[in-house]
């Protein structure tokens, strides 16, 4: 039977970069997304940025951009992401956006109308220099358990305590610097614990792991609590319906952003948004997550789906996180690998292969271990799988003409091989991709195994022995077919290579069990090369390239103030190559044709130098003549459209009028070596 299946990887916030820590979880959904497509079934699968929130408001503030200029940037960088990764969502949206806005103001609606919302006035840390109730990340302070500094407000990172924010020593704002206050503000809050029974039940009817369920069960324990589900302005989200100034906290859109991406893309393809949606639908709705926000989806969105009437996930499937090495992943190491900096150096294909080897159908952390990642790509794909193609194909192609035999010279091997199919699909739809991996490489090991002992280059040597080579080298053409149809889900564009090498329509999971007989293939290309220890290191010291040059702009609060952000760091080599020098300006004059240049003849004592500098703005060349400066005096003479400029000087300030230099002094001599 045909199922119709909606699916979904939760939404990546819309405030920083894809790393491999979240391709885990694209990668698990694409590949069971193209195992269900391969068998048949009906399967969407959709995502969306997750948009809303204080920090895209504040990133975007920092910026000094609109916060829906940074979304549309941040998505388009996502979606590049993802494609080149050949993740393939069949829609990919916002929460910001009209469909997600309506079915928010629905969804809410519903609840508010049938008593599931309470509003609650709160007293919460306000920051009264920028105006805005501040989230506990953005309370920083002394732990109150061991004092370290500048911790968070919600817990330390040196000892580990957690804590309410208005526990925390000299509390400053991350936003402002200044001390936060304490203000009250009418907030509204969800009622879970009305849904208390049904959820009980919900989560013990194999929705859900089982670990996931009993991790649940302590939740339960304590005690479902209300949930605080709306922020004051100034917040980037959605006013929530009939209040003055409030906002709906991001957490009660995005995953509503799951069905805005859907009906987006129902309404472009002609599918029946509604037959999805609807209590008693045979449809499917099936989540993707990581671990960490399992109490999202597994009791806020069925209870607030069940409170607006809609259908409740099938569902829910979360996984671990990624370590590296053994470790969280590292700036400092270099091992926060974005999937960017990735794709400059390997094959994505590679990672899903890796990837998929190590996923189980649990909530396991999983492990990318680089030397490991190394040996097991050459030894697996490039070793077993790939190199049945590149043992066999030569000889089909050159000496009969790319043509396979009309029979198989051994179809109990073919069967044995063909047989697997309902197996390898078992596992792949439990999710128990690893197990999958392995048994298609022991396939590969008996394929390898066969051509080894029926050594078709020793007999394409022997006279009489032509008919034997073809019969051997279709068979491993055939093995290596079947091999390719179980691995496709997880390596899609070798397979659409493999596809077009032995020229055939893309493999479907129904036709694995007919061999290809007396058919004609085409020359083969090498599908895939070894992964060098360069590349890896490539990988290793751009990431920490990469997170050296971020981490500079980030928290600072002058950027706020309108200070430019300090330049990228240089070593001390880098500055005692710099040669300062007071010099006296003994010249000053009008540049022809340039509106910010003065033309200065510098005495730097031993010397005189000729540099164009742009004050134009706060000085007239009279005002100069006499002044004392300081001038690079090192810097290689550069041409200019008006003259060769030997050098620079140093003024202070915003730019403008106010650019300051320095006045004479009583002491300061031309050529003075600036320390
Ligand atoms: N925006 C929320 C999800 C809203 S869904 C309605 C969010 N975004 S996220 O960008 O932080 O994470 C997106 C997904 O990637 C989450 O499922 C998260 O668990 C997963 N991962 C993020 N870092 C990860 C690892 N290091 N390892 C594995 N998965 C990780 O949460
Ligand atoms: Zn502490």
């Amino acid at each position: 039977m045909q199922r119709k299946i909606l699916v979904t990887s939760a939404l990546p916030y819309a405030n920083g970069s894809i790393h491999l820590g979240h391709m885990v979880e694209y990668i698990q959904t694409d590949i069971w997304v193209r195992f269900q497509k391969m068998r048949g079934h009906e399967c969407h699968y959709v995502c969306a940025d997750d948009a809303h929130g204080t920090p895209i408001m504040l990133r975007a503030q920092n910026e000094g951009i609109s916060p829906e200029q940074l979304i549309s940037d941040v998505s388009k960088e996502h979606q590049a992401d993802f494609a080149d990764f050949a993740i393939d969502f069949d829609n990919y949206h916002s929460t910001h956006s009209d469909e997600n806005r309506a079915l928010a103001s629905q969804i809410y609606l519903a609840n508010r109308d049938a008593g599931h919302i309470e509003a609650r006035t709160i007293s919460q840390a306000y920051d009264p220099e920028k105006e805005m109730f501040l989230p506990d990340r953005f309370i920083r302070g002394e732990c109150p358990k061991c004092g370290a500094a500048d911790q968070y407000g919600d817990n330390c990172e040196a000892c580990g305590a957690t804590y309410e924010p208005t526990e925390l020593k000299n509390p400053v704002s991350a936003v402002s610097g200044a001390t936060p206050i304490t203000k009250e503000s009418e907030h509204y809050f969800f009622k879970l614990g009305d849904f208390e029974k049904t959820l009980q039940e919900w989560t013990h009817s194999d929705h859900l792991q089982p670990e996931v369920t009993r991790k649940l069960g302590e939740w339960f324990d304590s005690g479902l609590q209300d949930w605080d589900i709306s922020r004051d302005a100034p917040y980037f989200g959605f006013e929530i319906p009939d209040t003055d100034n409030k906002f709906f906290y991001v957490w009660m859109d995005a995953p509503i952003g799951y069905l805005a991406s859907f009906k987006n893309y129902c309404e472009r393809e002609g599918i029946d948004f509604n037959e999805f949606m609807k209590p008693d639908s045979d449809t499917e709705m099936v989540h993707f997550i990581g671990k960490d926000i399992i109490y999202f989806h597994a009791l806020f969105w069925p209870a607030m789906l069940e409170g607006a009437g809609f259908r409740q996930p099938d569902n829910i499937y979360a996984h671990g996180f990624l370590t590296v090495d053994g470790k969280k992943m590292s700036k400092s190491r270099g091992t926060f690998i974005k999937a960017r900096t990735y794709l400059d150096h390997l094959n994505p294909e590679y990672l899903r292969y890796y990837f998929a080897a190590k996923l189980g159908n649990g909530i396991d952390d999983i492990d990318l271990s680089l030397e490991d990642f190394q040996t097991r790509i050459n030894a697996d794909l490039v070793g077993k799988v790939v190199n049945i193609a590149s043992r066999c194909a030569g000889f089909i192609s050159k000496r009969f003409d790319g043509k396979l035999t009309d029979t198989l010279t051994e179809p109990g091997l073919f069967t044995d091989f063909s047989n697997q199919a309902e197996a390898i699909a078992k596992r792949y739809e439990a999710r128990e991709f690893g197990q999958a991996m392995r048994e298609i490489m022991a396939l590969a090991d008996r394929a390898n195994v066969y051509i080894d002992e029926m050594k078709p280059w020793v007999l394409a040597k022997e006279e009489g022995k032509e008919d034997e080579v073809q019969a051997i080298c279709s068979m491993g053409i055939n093995l290596f077919r079947v091999l390719i149809a179980y691995l496709k889900p997880v390596l899609p564009r070798t397979a659409e290579q493999a596809e077009a090498f032995l020229n055939i329509e893309p493999l479907q999971w129904s036709d694995i069990a007919t061999p290809l007989l007396g058919h004609q293939i085409n020359k083969f290309k090498p599908l895939m090369t070894r992964i060098e220890q360069d590349r890896l290191d490539a990988i290793v010291s751009d990431s920490k390239e990469a997170m050296a040059a971020e981490q500079k702009p980030k928290a600072k609060t002058e950027q706020a103030k309108g200070i430019d952000p300090i330049a990228d760091e240089i070593q001390f080599d880098d500055f005692a190559k710099i040669d300062l020098r007071i010099a006296k300006i003994v010249n000053a004059e009008h540049v022809e044709g340039a509106d910010k240049l003065l033309k200065l003849t510098l005495d730097i004592g031993l010397d005189e130098k000729q540099v164009f500098a742009g004050i134009k703005s706060a000085y007239a060349p009279e005002d100069l003549v006499g002044k004392l400066t300081v001038m690079v005096a090192n810097l290689a003479p550069r041409k200019m459209r008006f003259g060769l400029s030997e050098g620079m000087v140093l003024a202070a300030g915003p730019g403008g009028k106010d650019l300051f230099i320095l006045s004479p002094d009583d002491g300061a001599q031309p050529g003075m070596r600036v320390k």
